[in-house]
């Protein structure tokens, strides 16, 4: 296994299939929250001015309200090149519909986002979709699995948070903590529902800004069933890639499907 870079991804992807902007190079970031992945492809000065007339960004997110938050932090050469898509991951196809350019060259699911489709059939319905939106031949969808839905057969259950308190910080509001405690959940089969405090606190003053009290059914996964089950669709598995807690793998249209695509 190999670490990963999604600029470095993008950079060779590109080289690959250099575009034109009659043809552009078509990212698609899905589950894309505030456009994170999104604003890393810039910050890392990947997306440069005189690439933009090339390249077309859609940020899809079946949550408006982040969509919303994703476009008000939007600056700089980005802010006129992406699409923020209200959509869903079960309805890729629905999003590339009525789009000029039709086909994704580089296709992100991050940071183990695929855990919420924890519906029977909804991880098969996404990867169906993928297998219908990727462009043939040199088009990558990149798929990751978090470490801590992983299920552990030696373990009734774990968790990837540390027990007790954490907290991570804001990037945008240098005084603001997200404080995470009390991680609890319960497994059924292969569906994790957890439960945990999250306080939102302003670390200047110690005053706590908003209190939530969060639940979530995040779908766990044995060891490469992801990839057992994009080859009932006309995907195929390229190489993973380990992230710091994460793996990505990596998917292309098979050879024989992709004839049919075209
Ligand atoms: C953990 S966040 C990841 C945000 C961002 N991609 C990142 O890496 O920081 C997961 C996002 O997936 C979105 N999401 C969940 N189910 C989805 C679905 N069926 N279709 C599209 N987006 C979905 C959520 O609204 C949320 O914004």
């Amino acid at each position: 296994m190999m670490h990963l870079s999604i600029g470095g991804v993008y950079q060779k992807l590109l080289s690959i299939r250099p575009p034109s902007p009659d043809d552009p190079f078509v990212v698609m970031d899905v589950g894309t929250g505030t456009g994170r992945v999104i604003h890393d492809l810039e910050s890392n000065a990947i997306i440069s001015g005189t690439e933009v007339d090339n390249v077309e960004i859609i940020g899809v997110d079946n949550s408006q309200h982040m969509l919303d938050k994703a476009h008000a932090i939007t600056t700089g050469i980005l802010k006129d090149c992406v699409s923020w898509v209200h959509g869903s991951a079960l309805n890729l196809r629905n999003v590339m519909e009525s789009r000029q350019h039709q086909k994704v060259d580089l296709l992100i699911f991050s940071i183990g986002s695929i855990s919420h489709l924890s519906e029977p059939g909804q991880p098969e319905g996404f990867l169906e979709e993928v297998s219908k939106v990727l462009r043939p031949g040199t088009g990558r969808a990149y798929v990751s699995i978090y470490d801590g839905s992983l299920l552990n057969p030696e373990e009734k259950i774990s968790f990837h948070q540390p027990p007790g308190v954490s907290e991570i910080h804001s990037n945008t509001y240098p005084s603001i903590v997200y404080r995470e405690s009390n991680h609890r959940g319960d497994l059924n089969g292969n569906v994790k529902y957890v439960k945990f405090g999250l306080e939102v606190v302003n670390v200047e003053n110690q005053s706590v800004l908003e209190r939530n009290e969060i639940s979530m059914k995040m779908r766990q996964w044995r060891k490469d069933e992801l990839v057992d089950l994009a080859s009932k669709t006309d995907l195929v598995f390229v190489e993973n890639f380990k992230g710091t807690h994460e793996t990505f793998y990596v998917f292309k249209i098979a050879v024989e499907a992709g004839s049919r695509h075209l």
